[in-house]
């Protein structure tokens, strides 16, 4: 039954020159059959450079809407319309208004974890990758950042800048629930292991943590640190690509309970029938698909 859905997915991508590109949240059977797994920088660049027809996103809509963005000409798909992300969700355009009257010397940067039509009015977007550096070359010594409130506090540590985080409580469910009680647990039952952790969990774990990444830095740091046990903080899909890529360590979950059901929607099935229908569609409007292309791009050249 998988046998015969891969190989016609297979065959689907050839005949209609797609390409999958896939978040490491995943399920494993997506990242098996994905062209390329990746964090968010990376899949932008991705998604950016393919020269395929037809991109299918297997991610979050927030990633995929970014692909649709930086390509109008082409086709992006979605196998699941439902994957929301839910910290995107949180900052709304009349937040963005209102800070930018409050504070109309200060830059506007959003995380890319955001709906186009915010990132339309942002100077710049940044992702969990490169977050740092694009505060600090922001013009202005005050920013502007949303939604995510514990990234905020990562670039507030990180920077010279004056950081006004909007909204007051925009979080990343999945990453805030891991808690500092998971964490001791987890260290107490494996002493050696090294703390490995996502920058949108709360900061009393980034404090605790040997490296604090994005999704992709963390499997980075993983393979070329020389321990040999690692606790992850983060959704525990990335640990799928971490015991395929690097089978020789061990990864133990900080919380067994850190799940993204949105990223885990996408089925090899769904994948099949979205190639083969081609759709549901991902599209953006033109005029804020123009203008969030400038904030986005202006986070490529600098990172
Ligand atoms: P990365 O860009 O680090 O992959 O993070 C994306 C995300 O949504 C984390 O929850
Ligand atoms: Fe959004 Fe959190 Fe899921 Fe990432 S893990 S896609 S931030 S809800």
């Amino acid at each position: 039954m998988v046998k015969s859905i891969v190989s016609r997915i297979r065959s689907l991508k050839k005949e209609k020159n797609a390409v999958i590109l896939a978040h490491n949240y995943v399920r494993g059977e997506i990242q098996n059959i994905a062209d390329f797994v990746g964090d968010s920088l990376e899949l932008a660049r991705r998604a950016m450079e393919t020269d395929s027809d037809v991109i299918v996103f297997c991610g979050v809509d927030f990633m995929a809407e970014t692909a649709s963005i930086l390509n109008p000409e082409k086709k992006v798909l979605i196998p699941d319309p439902g994957s929301i992300c839910p910290m995107a969700q949180m900052l709304k355009r009349d937040d963005l208004v209102k800070a930018k009257e409050a504070y109309p010397d200060a830059d506007l940067l959003l995380y890319i974890n955001t709906l186009a039509d915010c990132k339309a009015l942002a100077d710049c977007v940044c992702t969990s990758a490169n977050a740092d550096r694009v505060v600090e070359a922001m013009d202005s010594d005050t920013v502007i950042f949303g939604p995510d409130r514990n990234l905020a506090r990562f670039v507030e540590k990180r920077t010279s800048k004056r950081i006004i985080p909007i909204p007051e409580y925009g979080l990343c469910p999945t990453h805030h629930q891991i808690s500092v009680d998971d964490l001791l647990l987890e260290k107490s039952k494996h002493p050696g292991a090294e703390v490995v952790v996502h920058p949108e969990c709360v900061i009393e774990i980034q404090e605790m943590a040997d490296c604090i990444a994005s999704t992709s830095g963390m499997a980075r740091h993983c393979s070329i640190s020389d321990a040999d046990e690692f606790l992850i903080g983060t959704e525990i899909g990335l640990i799928y690509r971490l015991e395929r890529e690097l089978p020789e360590k061990r990864f133990y979950p900080v919380s067994e309970t850190a799940v993204c059901p949105q990223m885990k929607m996408h089925t090899l099935k769904k994948v099949e029938v979205a190639l083969e229908l081609e759709r549901p569609v991902v599209s953006v409007e033109r005029e804020i698909g123009d203008c969030a292309r400038e904030a986005i791009e202006r986070m490529l050249r600098i990172s």
